[in-house]
Parts: C-alpha cells; sequence; structure tokens
C-alpha cells in the first residue's frame, strides 16, 4: 500500500488533529480536515494555524500548496471519500471527573451515514476504556472497524513527536483494520505496539499519570529537601543515574497542568472507580500536585513576610502565564491557578508571558479575564513587592538580575517555582532568592 492509496479524514483541527493531518500530509497522505468553526478553517485555507506549535505552520503550509492536506466544514465533507478517519474531537472533563464523551459521539452519528464500506474510523482522542466499542455501537455500520490509535503528542514539540515517536500504539478487536492503521506508520522507524482496543485506550491514560506521578514524586521530594536541608538538583542527578529510575521528567515546578495530565488523571480515578478498583496511588498524585500549588502561594507569603492567608497591599510581578514554554496553552496552567489563589488572599497580581504580549485570543481573554496582564516585561516590576517565575521561558533565565534588582527594589525576592535562576546570581544582585527544593 502507497500513500497514493490511501485517503485520511481527520475530524476536529485542535492541537491533536491539526498536527496528525499535517503530519500524515508530510508523509505522503492525502489529507482532509473537518472542522465546525469556519473561521479556524478560513484561517487554515490561508496557511494561518490558530496556535502556537513549533513548525507546524511550515508544513500545513506545505503541504496545503502541495495539494495534499486540505480544511473543510464539517465532520462529514472530512470522512467522505475517506478510507480512514482521525476522530481528534475534545473529551473535556465531565462533572464527575469522568471524560465526556459527547463530542465523539456526535461525530461518529454525523459521519456515520456518509462513510464508505470497508473506512476505519480511528479514536486518537483520549477516550475512556471501551470508547472504541461505545463508538462502534454509535456507528451502528457492520462494514466499518473502529480502531484507538492514541496520541502521545506533547505541546510545544508535537510534529517532532508525531514524525519520531518512541512507539506507536494501535488498539483494534479485527487485526486486518490495526494492520492497516499500522501500515500509516511504515515510512517512520518506530516500534509499533498491536494490541486489543481496552489495552490500548489503558496505555494512553497509564503513560499520562505515570509521568504525572514522575512529576508529583519529584515535587513531594523537592518539599522534603526543604525540610532536611537536601538540594533537590543534587537527588535527581543521584537517583536519574539509575537506569530504572532515569533523570527525564523530575524537573521540580509549581505542580503539572496542561490540557492532558489534569483532566487524565482524575479520569483514570474514575475510570477505575467505575470498575470498582480504588486507584489510591493517583489520588495521592493529584494531592501531591494540588498542595504544590498551595506551597508557592506559601513562598510569596514568607518572601514578603507575611501570613498566606492575607496578603492584602501585597503586588506581585508573575513571570509566565502558559502552563509550560513552548505554548501558548494557558489550561489547567499552574501560574494562572496560583495567581488566581493569591488574588483572593488579596494580593494584587500583574503578569506578563511571551504569548499574552499582543491582542489576546478570546480564549485568552477568558481564561485571564480577573488578571491584569502587562504586555512589556519591564512594566511587570512596577511597585512590585515580590517576583514570581511560573514558566520555564528561555528569555526569562537571560533577565539582566542587576537591573531587575533596581527595579524591584534591594532586598525584594525571586520566587522561582521553575528554579530557572542561579541562586548565586540573584543574591549577588542584591535580591532574596526561594526556589523549589533548592537549599
Ligand atoms: C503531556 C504528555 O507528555 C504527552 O505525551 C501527552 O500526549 C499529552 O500530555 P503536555 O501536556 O504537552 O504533554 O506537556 P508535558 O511536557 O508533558 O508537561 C506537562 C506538565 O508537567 C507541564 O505543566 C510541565 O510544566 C510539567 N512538568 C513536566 C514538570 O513540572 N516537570 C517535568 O519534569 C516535566
Amino acid at each position: 500500500m502507497s500513500a497514493n492509496d490511501v485517503r485520511l479524514g481527520v475530524v476536529g483541527t485542535g492541537y491533536v488533529g491539526l498536527t496528525t493531518g499535517a503530519c500524515f500530509a508530510h508523509l505522503g497522505f492525502d489529507v482532509v480536515c473537518g472542522d465546525i468553526d469556519q473561521r479556524k478553517v478560513d484561517l487554515l485555507e490561508a496557511g494561518v494555524i490558530p496556535i502556537v506549535e513549533d513548525g507546524l505552520e511550515e508544513i500545513v503550509r506545505d503541504e496545503h500548496a502541495r495539494g495534499r492536506l486540505r480544511f473543510v466544514l464539517g465532520s462529514q465533507a472530512a470522512a467522505t471519500d475517506a478510507d480512514i478517519v482521525f476522530l481528534c474531537v475534545p473529551t473535556p472533563q465531565g462533572e464527575d471527573g469522568s471524560a465526556d464523551l459527547s463530542y465523539i459521539e456526535q461525530a461518529a452519528r454525523e459521519i456515520a451515514p456518509v462513510l464508505k464500506s470497508g473506512a476505519i474510523v480511528v479514536n486518537k482522542s483520549t477516550v475512556p476504556v471501551g470508547s472504541t466499542i461505545a463508538v462502534e455501537r454509535v456507528l451502528e455500520r457492520d462494514d466499518v472497524s473502529v480502531v484507538s490509535n492514541p496520541e502521545f503528542l506533547r505541546e510545544g514539540t508535537a510534529v517532532s513527536d508525531f514524525l519520531a515517536p518512541e512507539r506507536v500504539v494501535v488498539g483494534a478487536a479485527d487485526l486486518a483494520a490495526a494492520r492497516r492503521v499500522a501500515d500509516l506508520y511504515a515510512s517512520i522507524d518506530t516500534r509499533i505496539i498491536i494490541t486489543d482496543p481496552a489495552s490500548a485506550e489503558t496505555i494512553k491514560y497509564a503513560a499520562n499519570g505515570f509521568l504525572a506521578m514522575k512529576i508529583s514524586f519529584v515535587n513531594a521530594v523537592a518539599a522534603m529537601c526543604e525540610h532536611v536541608g537536601a538540594d533537590v538538583a543534587a537527588v535527581v542527578d543521584g537517583i536519574g543515574s539509575d537506569t530504572r529510575i532515569g533523570s527525564r521528567f523530575l524537573d521540580p515546578g509549581p505542580g503539572w497542568g496542561g490540557s492532558c495530565f489534569p483532566k487524565d488523571s482524575r479520569a483514570l480515578v474514575k475510570i477505575a472507580a467505575d470498575h470498582g478498583y480504588d486507584f489510591s496511588m493517583m489520588r495521592g498524585v493529584i494531592l501531591v500536585n494540588d498542595q504544590q500549588r498551595h506551597r508557592m502561594v506559601d513562598k510569596v507569603a514568607r518572601a514578603v513576610g507575611r501570613h498566606p492567608s492575607d496578603l492584602s497591599g501585597v503586588t506581585v510581578a508573575a513571570l509566565g502565564l502558559t502552563f509550560k514554554a513552548g505554548t501558548d496553552d494557558l489550561r489547567e496552567s499552574p501560574a494562572v491557578a496560583i495567581i488566581s489563589d493569591l488574588r483572593t488572599v488579596g494580593a494584587k497580581v500583574q503578569a506578563f508571558d511571551p504569548t499574552t504580549s499582543g491582542e489576546l485570543s478570546p480564549i485568552q481573554m477568558r481564561t485571564l479575564a480577573n488578571i491584569e496582564v502587562v504586555s512589556e516585561i519591564d512594566e511587570v516590576t512596577d511597585g512590585a513587592d515580590v517576583l514570581c517565575v511560573f514558566t520555564e521561558w528561555p528569555e526569562f533565565a537571560d533577565i539582566d538580575l542587576e537591573q531587575l534588582a533596581q527595579r524591584l527594589g534591594s532586598g525584594s525576592a525571586i520566587v522561582d517555582t521553575r528554579n530557572l535562576f542561579d541562586p548565586e546570581r540573584v543574591k549577588a544582585a542584591g535580591l532574596r532568592y526561594d526556589g523549589v527544593g533548592r537549599r
């Protein structure tokens, strides 16, 4: 089977759908992406992508110009004529912590009547265990197979994660359909794991749960380091040298956030509970993450010599709003959550982020409605008592500390929730310093 013989449809052009569609076009497939938002479709057809994602815009432009990538309105237009249709619609968190399947089910309902006989529908969105079967039920098409092919894309590096994955997971009851989906990745040098749908769906949740656990673990170790006078960097170096542990994904910080870990870790607890298992370890991972956010508020209070329950009259300069560097995504950002907590106890917060210095998108405006966002980095320190680093943007690390000390006033403090600065240099500039788990 050559790429030219297979036509792909993608439903949903968010982070996952757009990356999937563009990268498959880059691999040589003919791809049609559908979205319900006409404005977004128009933008994409004009070669403008609505998100910050390294390398994606170039691929979208190139493949669109080559005629291998098109954007259309609606799921049906994407699915008609497609041999394989990827469902990449959101699965937001429902009120009880479970993943809300209504978008997936609606997309399946819409495409059911237009799917070619012999087509394959692929669940790429992170879906609860059992969703492959749920989509089959909604489709009511005996001549169409449903396959699970979870994504493991990180925002900011989604294109390279797609084109050079550490593994591809395909889950299906129909082995022939699984092989056809696996074949789409034939030109990529990677390990392909073919399994049943429930295992494929569980792999996605377990992977995110384990990664969240690593960060909660190191954040808990960092807290311990502060109590016993140890240094977390030395501890991570020491434990990370053991290849069974590894040193990657062990950077302490303000807690994990983003579009996946918070929602998937809660969904994992809920799915387990629904099936009669109390996943207490995962509950602990979430609890530690919540505590980490409170610990950051405590640090700010300590830095200004106040009790964390009352920060009235304190002005906090916040550097960073996105949930990590390299993305403009504010979803479940620890920065936004901590700023909200600081405001609740009376602090005035002024924030700067490189992705919010221009005109704000409607989503940014909604998320940041109650936060004073400044457009120049120098403005953030105006009248501030303490500076907090929330996102590890590399440009923050290059800030001239002497100038910063002049603007903040000597003796002021930096609370560095990403351990971005060298504490000695901060102190040499005349500022006090508090990081995470640093001696
Ligand atoms: C994650 C998974 O990595 C990816 O495989 C999955 O498909 C989607 O969810 P993403 O949400 O883009 O990707 O971000 P990631 O880079 O994994 O970081 C998640 C959060 O953990 C961020 O808030 C980040 O700042 C934090 N983090 C990460 C740490 O605090 N320390 C680390 O060492 C790594």
